[in-house]
């Protein structure tokens, strides 16, 4: 079985590199667990998806999805590639106030924000306030100072092909508010006719981990109709659409995602319907987060003790576990491994790759094919860099790992790994 490593990865004399740096350096320098990030590959997607994504009719924006990975450094980065971001809480907001990302280019998400929130972000001149609910559109006009620009999260009720738990536009899902309701459409024009807010447009996402162009087109294809039916049947004009993220990624050899090369032909599609109906051209914009950090990322753990059980299920345990690696106790996500130090030795042994926090669950990856290894030798998991610092929990009392990005060689921390010490700083006697 051949090893795939991603482009940002090399195999140099049997040793992992990563952006240029060896995964034993990393090691020995930073300690394990960690998250390695490689910088250059993040920014060659994001300027992916900022060159792919242009239609010479269409005004876009590329917002990254901070709920895949944020960090005060993150938010410079992203601005220096000339995306906005998509923020989803007090607390992303506050990170990237923090890294003085610019405020105008931020977009507040959230399906139960609170009026703290809310303030927060118009105290602080958040450009766009993404509405999930009548109950928000209330607190806003009460809030609202001066005019704040403000999209609706509707559900157009199209079921993509993902995983149920990352699929969001199922006609039961919890977010936004569905196109079959006319309630949703008097909402739009109680935003419209409001002294301080500005009907800015729609937002829907399907989804995530979405292999098919075909899921994004027909998504899109259906935000027009509902432009079509605000515009002509409510009078309303809709300046703005929002068409989410969810761009598939490679996790395994078996995963086959679309290339944001596809993009043009989505716009496309939306320009040829936007002058079917005579409409007016909207600015268009999408989120991708876990296409634009995943691949730039692995978990470097440090191999330890392993198991054959009675059954003959062989285990190799690592010193994380599901608290820095949620994604396969919680959906059963997939992944590979390599054992980082090991890359000529052939990887041809099934392993179940767990790590050491007290649940049965607590797996990382189901039939890894690993080469043998001993304790003591780094096992890198690939394709980490999305949803698992930010999902990263203390369970256990296991402190959060550190975050380092390499560049072309060179490496840099971004975020200090936790201590004992910070495990406590909160609690009271
Ligand atoms: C509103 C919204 N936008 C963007 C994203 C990013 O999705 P992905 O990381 O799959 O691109 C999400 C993910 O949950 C989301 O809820």
């Amino acid at each position: 079985m051949t090893m795939y490593l991603y482009p940002n990865q090399t195999n140099e004399n049997g040793m992992l590199h990563i952006g240029g740096v060896s995964a034993e350096t990393l090691a020995n320098t930073y300690g394990t667990p960690l998250y390695v990030m490689d910088e250059t590959a993040m920014r060659e997607s994001m300027q992916a998806f900022k060159r792919h994504f242009t239609h010479p009719k269409l005004a876009t924006d590329v917002l990254y999805a901070s709920k895949a990975f944020l960090s005060v450094r993150m938010c410079k980065l992203v601005h220096e590639e000339n995306l906005h971001l998509d923020v989803a809480s007090g607390g992303e907001l506050y990170t990237a106030y923090k890294a003085g990302f610019p405020m105008q280019n931020t977009y507040l998400h959230g399906n139960n924000k609170s009026p703290e929130e809310l303030a927060m972000a118009l105290e602080y001149g958040v450009g766009t306030i993404i509405a999930d609910n009548a109950l928000e559109i209330e607190r806003l006009r009460a809030l609202a100072k001066s005019p704040v620009k403000v999209m609706l999260r509707i559900n157009p009720g199209i079921e993509a092909h993902t995983h149920e738990y990352i699929q969001t536009t199922k006609n039961d899902s919890k977010f936004g508010l569905s196109i079959f309701n006319d309630e949703t459409y008097q909402l739009i024009k109680t935003i419209d006719e409001s002294d301080n807010l500005t009907f800015y447009g729609l937002h829907s996402h399907i989804g995530s981990q979405i292999f098919e162009s075909s899921s994004f087109i027909e998504h899109a294809n259906a935000i027009v109709d509902v432009i079509a039916t605000l515009t002509h049947s409510y009078g309303v004009n809709v300046p703005a659409i929002n068409l989410g993220g969810g761009f598939g990624v490679r996790y395994t050899r078996n995963d086959d995602p679309v290339s944001a090369s596809f993009l043009p032909d989505m716009l496309d599609a939306i320009a040829k319907g936007i002058e079917k109906k005579a409409l007016t051209f909207p600015r268009v914009m999408i989120e991708p987060g876990r296409a634009i950090v995943a691949g730039s990322g692995v978990t470097l753990y440090r191999v330890g003790t392993q198991k054959t059980t009675h059954s003959t299920k062989s285990y190799v345990f690592v010193d994380g576990s599901m608290a820095d690696h949620l994604r396969t106790a919680l959906y059963g996500a997939e992944y590979e491994a390599v054992i980082a130090n090991k890359l000529n030795h052939p990887h041809t042994n099934s392993f179940t790759v767990a790590g050491k926090a007290c649940e049965s669950g607590d797996v990382i990856i189901h039939n890894a094919m690993l080469a043998k290894s001993e304790p003591g030798d780094l096992m890198a998991v690939l394709s980490t860099g999305a949803y698992h610092y930010s999902m990263a929990s203390n369970y256990n009392r296991l402190p959060r790992p550190g975050v380092v990005f390499t560049k072309q060689g060179d490496h840099y921390p971004v975020v200090r790994r936790e201590t004992y010490e910070d495990l406590i700083r909160l609690d009271m006697e």
